[in-house]
């Protein structure tokens, strides 16, 4: 296939917007802030950080959610690296994932440390975090993965938008590859991923969502 690579244009001078699913990376009003609400709220993190601890993100997008991830991990302090694995079928250019980082926090040396990294390639052994980009459609690339993750970030475009990173075939590869008492947490509470989550095996609860967004969804592997 011709130019996987994001394709993007900008919004609001440094915040990205896909212009193949028209829809922002992340949050217009506080994407950091949405990060740790939705996705280490919504998983129990840091309270359920334990050593090997794997997060898996379906979406990579512009690696916020593995910044605020890494950041929170160190902070925590446990030994030895965060697993860090994420699915992402259009990987960001180097010069577009620069121009988004300008509107972070420079997350103590972390986001120039990502960039370094992503310059290399999607495999990163960063100092506190290993990182797997694994490249491909997730609806391809899931069901060959060999790992299990502890908590999960769902965080494709919106549901509306991008159906195929929420179908409930991808929940069930989802469950599939879930730790024993694994979570998962997406900032949508759209019916269709509700019940897909349930189909698949995980007890789903409402929680009050980031913003204006009223919902988000909280998952525990039953
Ligand atoms: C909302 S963005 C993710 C934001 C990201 N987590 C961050 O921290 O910046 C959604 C991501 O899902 C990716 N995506 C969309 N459809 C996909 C698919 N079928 N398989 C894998 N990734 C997909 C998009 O390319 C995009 O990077």
């Amino acid at each position: 296939m011709r130019n996987q690579t994001a394709r993007v244009e900008w919004r609001d001078g440094n915040i990205p917007v896909s212009t193949r699913f028209d829809d922002p990376y992340f949050s217009l009003e506080n994407g950091v802030a949405e990060t740790g609400h939705v996705f280490l709220d919504g998983n129990d993190l840091p309270a359920r950080f334990a050593p090997g601890f794997h997060v898996a993100e379906l979406g990579f997008g512009t690696g916020l959610n593995l910044l605020v991830a890494w950041e929170a991990w160190d902070a925590a302090g446990h030994a030895g690296p965060l697993r860090f694995t994420s699915f992402e079928a259009y990987p960001m250019t180097l010069n577009d994932m620069a121009r988004a980082h300008a509107s972070f926090p420079d997350f103590g040396g972390r986001r120039d440390a990502l960039l370094a990294a992503w310059h290399e390639g999607p495999r990163m052994a960063l100092e506190g975090v290993e990182v797997n980009v694994i490249i491909g459609d997730a609806r391809d690339t899931l069901p060959g993965w060999r790992g299990h993750a502890d908590a999960w970030f769902l965080d494709g475009f919106s549901p509306a938008k991008n159906p195929e990173l929420w179908s409930s075939d991808l929940m069930q590869e989802v469950a599939r590859h879930t730790a024993r008492s694994g979570t998962a947490a997406t900032y949508t509470a759209a019916g269709f991923v509700r019940r897909g989550l349930a189909d698949a095996g995980f007890q789903v609860t409402r929680a009050p969502g980031y913003g204006r967004k009223r919902h988000m969804t909280r998952a525990v592997l039953a």
